[in-house]
């Protein structure tokens, strides 16, 4: 006889000490099913977004972050004006000029929030097409927007959301791929080669896992009492500080920064001394030649640079103090999809180093349903 020693509690867990943690490692799987979505859904909402003069995606929390990262793929892929707006902003900032020209394509992993559904009704007064992602099946979203596709995360349970955010991601990113390839306005080529990377995402994320979990929790501990974090990246990748720094914020606690990597010297420079970690995410691209200059400026001031860096970049990895590595191949505009796997890690070996629990972060609610 073998007594088990699991609460039902744990056995939910699958042996992992945390939900966050065992979410973090279903990505792949959770990704997979992102990829196998049925596509007359993708297909419906592609000819609704083409129909819009201007595209609006509004969001709360991570799903925000979520938006912010696609704002710059359908700006660049299907050059359709998009604005990336939090929801509770929305009826203030748009609410006079959004109107039958425009989309409104709402992401809310709940499809309760509250704010997200505000903006909603408001959009739908003023005869906008809503549109939205989410991963709850019956939930008010559902019944609200006039198309919705489900993303097929499976349950998150953990507060700090982690599977849902590079799900949306990558349904955000099939979407903004067959608007390019239905509004022709990127090369052929270039769509060909986006969608088979899209595919290569799950593995990339399993590879990251398998290859820097270890490392990770090695500099959680060594960073285990830091009292600042900044956050910086540029372009697409400055959503993946904001979005990395959420993580670090909701379950650690511990007041960081997270800033375009261009806008540093605006600002976040001033607090700035020495040993201050500077956590720089670093894709290569467009972006990488600007970012060896912020990744510079911090380091002359006396900050310690850790960089999220693509394997073998030497340029970078020359400049950092310690630096993360992620597979070799990935585009920049999916790197937010890959490029947080290992900083929602950080974030959650920080709390666990302080001896606080992940899942539940203090003051904070996994569905926020009330104004
Ligand atoms: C709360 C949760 C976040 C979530 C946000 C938006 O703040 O703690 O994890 O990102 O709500 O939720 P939604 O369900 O609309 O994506």
């Amino acid at each position: 006889m073998t007594e088990v020693t699991w609460s039902l509690e744990m056995a939910e867990k699958r042996g992992y000490p945390h939900f966050m943690l065992k979410e973090i490692y279903e990505q792949p799987r959770s990704l997979r099913n992102a990829l196998r979505l049925q596509h007359q859904y993708l297909d419906l909402l592609t000819a609704f977004l083409d129909r819009g003069r201007e595209l609006f995606l509004v969001a709360a929390g991570t799903s925000y972050h979520a938006c912010l990262a696609a704002s710059y793929m359908f700006s660049k892929l299907a050059k359709l004006t998009t604005y990336p707006v939090v929801s509770s902003e929305f009826v203030e900032r748009y609410g006079a000029s959004v109107g039958i020209d425009s989309i409104v394509l709402t992401v809310s992993q709940s499809g309760e929030t509250y704010d997200t559904l505000r903006a909603v009704d408001h959009a739908r007064m003023r005869a906008a097409t809503v549109l939205g992602i989410t991963n709850t099946v019956g939930s008010t979203l559902t019944r609200v927007a006039r198309a919705y596709v489900i993303q097929q995360s499976g349950p998150e349970i953990g507060v700090a959301a982690t599977k849902t955010f590079t799900s949306q991601l990558l349904v955000l990113a099939q979407l903004a791929l067959r608007l390019a390839r239905t509004r022709g306005k990127v090369s052929q080529d270039e769509i060909d080669d986006l969608e088979a990377k899209l595919v290569e995402v799950p593995s990339f994320v399993e590879r990251t896992l398998e290859g820097q979990a270890e490392h990770v929790e090695a500099l959680a501990r060594k960073y285990a009492d830091e009292r600042l974090f900044l956050f910086l990246g540029r372009g697409v990748s400055s959503a993946t500080a904001l979005e990395s720094r959420l993580k670090v914020l909701e379950i650690t606690y511990v007041p960081s920064l997270a800033y375009p990597a261009g806008e540093s010297k605006h600002g976040p420079i001033s607090v700035v001394e020495e040993g201050v970690p500077c956590i720089f995410i670093c894709p290569r691209g467009e972006t990488r030649r600007d970012i060896v200059g912020s990744i510079m400026e911090m380091k002359a001031r006396g900050a310690r640079i850790i960089a999220v860096c693509e394997e073998g970049d030497e340029g970078i990895i020359d400049l950092s103090d310690d630096h993360i590595e992620m597979p070799r191949g990935v585009p920049e505009l999916l790197s937010p999809i890959i490029y947080v796997v290992p900083l929602q890690l950080l974030a959650y070996h920080l709390a666990t180093a302080k001896g606080l629990d992940p899942d539940k972060p203090r003051n904070l609610a996994k569905s926020v349903t009330v104004p």
